[in-house]
C-alpha cells in the first residue's frame, strides 16, 4: 500500500502519495539533461538566481556549512561551493543528483560539494550542523508535508541559522492575464487551487502546491521567526514568457528595475512567479 502524507492546504486537507512523488521524481528525471538550456535557466531564471544569491550570501557568512534542497543541475551548489561555502546539495531526481555531482567534478569542486539523493520528504536521512539552508525555484512546492520539513530544517539548523526559500506563489498577475487572454481559464486560474495540483512538464507530471508567503511561513513559524520576504519577478514576465522579454530587452529590463525598487512593499511582496524568504532559527 502506498504512503499518504497529509498536507494542510489553508482551510483544506489534500494528500500527496508516494505515486505523485514518482511522477514529480520523473519529471524532472526527464528534463535533467537539458536543464541548464532554456527551460531550466532563461535570462528570466538567471535574474531571479541572481537575487537568491545575494541573499545567501548576505545572510550567511562564506565558509558556512549549506544545505540545497533540491538542488537540480548543481548551479547554485557549484556557486557558492565557489565562493568558500561547504555545500550538501539534495535532490529527488537521481538524474539532476548526477548532474550536479558531474557539475562538481568538472569544476573541481567535489570536496566541497557533496551531492545526495535525498527527498525533502527524506530530510530524517541528513545529519544535521548546517548554518544555512536554501532552496530555489520551487523544490519545496512538490514537498508532501511542510510541518515535517520546517521540523527537519528546525533539527538539521544551528540556533540562528538561515532558511532562504525561493518558492512558488500563488498570485501572479502576469500568469493570470496571459492565459486569460489566450482563453485558456483552467490554466489561467490554476495558482488557485487549493491543495495539491498537477502541472504538466514534457509530458510528465509534476505535483505542486502553490503558496501565499504567510500561508508558507505558518508551518515554520513554530521554530523560526520571519525576517522578511519579497516577490520575484512580479513586473517581469514569469519565465516561461522569455520570449516576450527578449522581444522588448529595454522595457524589460525596466520592468526588473521595478522588481528590484519595489519587490519588499507590502501587498507587492505577496505577489509575483516566485517569492523569496528568509527565516532564522529561534
Ligand atoms: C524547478 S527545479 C529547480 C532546481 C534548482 N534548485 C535550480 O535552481 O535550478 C525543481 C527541482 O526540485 C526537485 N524536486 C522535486 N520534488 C522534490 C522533492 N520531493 N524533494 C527534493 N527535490 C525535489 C526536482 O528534481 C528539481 O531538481
Amino acid at each position: 500500500m502506498s504512503r499518504t502524507y497529509q498536507l494542510e492546504a489553508g482551510s483544506q486537507a489534500a494528500t500527496l502519495n508516494e505515486a505523485q512523488l514518482l511522477d514529480t521524481q520523473r519529471a524532472f528525471d526527464s528534463v535533467a539533461a537539458d536543464y541548464d538550456g532554456p527551460r531550466g535557466n532563461n535570462e528570466l531564471i538567471q535574474r531571479m538566481r541572481l537575487t537568491l544569491w545575494d541573499t545567501v550570501r548576505r545572510e550567511i557568512p562564506a565558509g558556512s556549512r549549506l544545505l540545497d534542497l533540491g538542488c537540480g543541475t548543481g548551479l547554485d551548489a557549484v556557486e557558492f561551493a565557489s565562493r568558500g561555502y561547504q555545500v550538501v546539495a539534495s535532490d529527488w531526481s537521481p538524474r539532476m543528483v548526477e548532474r550536479t555531482h558531474a557539475r562538481a567534478a568538472a569544476a573541481g569542486m567535489q570536496a566541497q560539494v557533496s551531492a545526495v539523493h535525498v527527498g525533502v520528504q527524506q530530510l530524517d536521512r541528513l545529519e544535521g550542523g548546517f548554518d544555512g539552508i536554501y532552496s530555489n525555484f520551487g523544490p519545496l512546492n512538490c514537498a508532501p508535508d511542510m510541518v515535517e520539513v520546517a521540523h527537519q530544517c528546525a533539527r538539521l539548523l544551528r540556533p540562528g541559522g538561515k532558511l532562504v526559500f525561493s518558492v512558488i506563489g500563488r498570485i501572479c498577475p502576469w500568469e493570470t492575464g496571459y492565459y486569460l487572454f489566450k482563453g485558456r481559464f483552467k490554466r489561467a486560474s490554476i495558482r488557485a487551487t487549493r491543495g495539491v495540483t498537477a502541472v504538466g512538464m514534457n509530458r510528465h507530471t509534476i505535483w505542486t502546491q502553490y503558496y501565499l508567503p504567510r500561508e508558507f511561513y505558518r508551518a515554520f513559524a513554530p521554530h523560526f521567526s520571519l525576517n522578511g520576504y519579497r516577490a520575484l519577478s512580479l513586473f517581469m514576465p514569469p519565465p516561461y514568457l522569455v520570449d516576450v522579454y527578449q522581444r522588448r530587452r529595454k522595457f524589460g529590463e525596466w520592468l526588473g528595475r521595478l522588481d528590484d525598487r519595489f519587490g519588499a512593499w507590502p501587498l507587492l511582496r505577496d505577489m509575483g512567479d516566485h517569492f523569496l524568504i528568509v527565516m532564522e532559527r529561534r
